[in-house]
């Protein structure tokens, strides 16, 4: 089907766009009121991703509700390790759990390697419910986690501020560990396949925890899978977000992928600089500037525009948008990114 608005496909690919598109990571669920009713409606996060009418449902809400540019799929990163034998809980207000984690190499004879299509048919039914009710009117984004943000989660069993239990993996078992980021990717290849024949337009691929690991561990046991995954994957443009990575940007600069996202505390001239003028940048204002006032919001987002003018740009957040910010400021942000030239 034809997009009505493709400015994120253009964008992503170096194409001249009229204006910068825009569109927010983590915008589907955590802000809006709608979003909670939907989710209220049933037993919690789980069970509204599970079912493929109300992951459309809310996936389409900020397209409707704020005017992003895409739409980019309700769902979570760690249904990988559930659909390669891990499975985990998201307890309220805590985040994800998971009541069995990856201790010793035996645990891995446990694990299968995900098919996309039949071990998470939900998404890919969501998938194809939302491309029809989007009916074109913008791109449909799919996504996955890093092998290394998964096995984080895999190994560690829940969110942690350091996630030593999976750091100190790395450097205990760097056999095993490389077994299982290989077990990761090859399920998160067939994954993102199956998104993207169910319809997804864009996948993202989002290293949210690159940025604790030293420089040459991180080129070891996270860079070359992701690596892998971009060789993989065709048919689609391919975003790379890899969260405090400022030290691997020459290098991501060499993936198979068409956007670098920049997080918050990398320059946008410096990063210009080291990734070259051959990726589109995709980000990166600091989620905390929507605290600020109406005409704060508006100032900071062209202080971003100005230093990504001239160059492939998606406009974005340096990382997702934060619970609590006001869905006003995350129009206000939007709209001002849409009427800059
Ligand atoms: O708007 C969207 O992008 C919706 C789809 C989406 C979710 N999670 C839904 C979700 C996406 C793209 C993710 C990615 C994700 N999940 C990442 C990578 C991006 C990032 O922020 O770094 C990570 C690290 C996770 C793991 C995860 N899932 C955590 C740590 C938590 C708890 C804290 C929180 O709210 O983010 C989740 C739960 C989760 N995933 C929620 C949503 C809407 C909140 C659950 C709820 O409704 O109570």
């Amino acid at each position: 089907m034809q997009l009505k608005n493709d400015l994120l496909l253009r964008a992503a690919k170096g194409e001249p766009v009229e204006r910068t598109p825009v569109w927010l990571m983590r915008q589907a669920g955590r802000i809006l009121p709608e979003y909670r009713a939907v989710r209220d409606s049933v037993s919690g996060f789980i069970e509204l991703a599970q079912t493929p009418e109300l992951a459309a449902e809310v996936t389409i809400q900020p397209v409707d509700l704020l005017g992003v540019d895409a739409a980019i799929i309700f769902s979570d990163i760690l249904v990988i390790p559930e659909a390669m034998g891990l499975p985990y809980e998201m307890v309220e207000k805590k985040g994800p759990f998971f009541p069995e984690t990856i201790k010793s190499a035996s645990d891995l004879n446990n694990l299968r390697i995900a098919n996309g299509t039949d071990d998470l048919r939900y998404v890919i039914d969501a998938i194809r419910i939302t491309k029809k009710a989007l009916n074109g009117r913008v791109p449909l984004i799919g996504f996955a986690g890093a092998p290394w943000t998964i096995f984080a989660y895999m190994i560690e069993g829940s969110g942690s501020k350091t996630f030593s239990k999976a750091r100190a993996m790395l450097y205990t078992e760097p056999v095993l560990s490389h077994k299982l980021l290989q077990m990761i990717t090859y399920s998160t290849i067939n994954y993102l396949k199956a998104q993207i024949v169910a319809g997804v337009n864009l996948v993202q691929v989002f290293d949210s925890w690159a940025g604790i690991l030293p420089p040459d561990q991180y080129m070891e046991f996270s860079l070359p899978y992701i690596s892998q995954i971009c060789d993989a994957i065709h048919d689609v443009p391919k975003t790379v977000f890899a969260k405090g990575a400022f030290f691997a940007r020459e290098e991501m600069a060499q993936l198979n992928c068409e956007t670098i996202g920049l997080d918050w505390n990398m320059g946008i001239e410096e990063s210009r600089k080291k990734i070259g003028p051959n990726k589109t940048l995709q980000g990166n204002l600091d989620p905390a500037a929507l605290y600020g006032s109406r005409k704060q919001v508006e100032e900071a987002t062209i202080v971003m525009m100005e230093k990504f003018k001239g160059c492939r740009h998606i406009a974005n957040l340096g990382h997702g948008v934060y619970p609590d910010i006001d869905p006003e400021m995350v129009k206000i942000f939007i709209q001002t990114v849409k009427d800059y030239r």
